[in-house]
């Protein structure tokens, strides 16, 4: 893990915290897939019980972000980012292991994704044992209308 890392867990609305979570979203997600929410959307789901927003900061700047929203056992990660700076270094990863971390703390046992067939995201996926679910078909519309696919991903975590 990078040294000075720090990891910000919101449980609720926080407006300082999702402003830094669009400061990442605006510059990790390429436009032509269409990928990136909105901050009404992450503020929708910021209401909803059981969703969490995990914040990777050093000192005050956001690095990346994870949105996990929960359903009694199961959970889904909504979205994964790391501003394109500060890729490669092991933020996305350790997002990631937190975002496990929480989950069955929360006595959370399984988690889902969906994340486009194109993505290189899938590595990192695949690294942490996610298994392969399904393929859907013209699942994201891209700006241009274009459409890709997704592939469904989940670990049990109770293996
Ligand atoms: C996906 C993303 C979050 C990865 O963040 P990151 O901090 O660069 O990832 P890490 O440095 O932690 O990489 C961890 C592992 O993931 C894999 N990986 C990550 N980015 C990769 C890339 N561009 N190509 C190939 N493998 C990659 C590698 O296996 C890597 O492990 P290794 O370095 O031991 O080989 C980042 O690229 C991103 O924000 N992408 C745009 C948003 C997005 O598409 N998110 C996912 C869908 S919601």
């Amino acid at each position: 893990m990078m040294h000075n890392l720090s990891l910000d867990l919101y449980e609720a609305v926080d407006r300082d915290a999702m402003a830094d979570a669009m400061d990442v979203m605006v510059a990790a997600f390429d436009p032509a897939y269409g990928e990136a929410w909105t901050l009404p959307q992450l503020a929708g789901v910021m209401t909803m019980p059981g969703t969490w927003l995990t914040i990777a900061r050093i000192d005050a700047t956001p690095l990346g972000f994870a949105l996990v929203r929960s359903v009694l056992d199961e959970c889904e990660l909504l979205l994964l980012a790391v501003a394109p700076l500060w890729r490669g270094r092991g933020v996305g990863e350790t997002l990631l292991h937190d975002s496990l971390r929480t989950a069955r703390r929360k006595g959370i046992t399984s988690m889902n994704l969906e994340v486009r067939a194109s993505n290189n995201a899938i590595r990192l996926y695949e690294k942490a044992k996610f298994e392969f679910v399904h393929r859907r078909p013209g699942y994201y519309r891209g700006n241009d209308g274009q459409l890709y696919d997704a592939l469904s991903f989940r670990i049990d975590m109770r293996i």
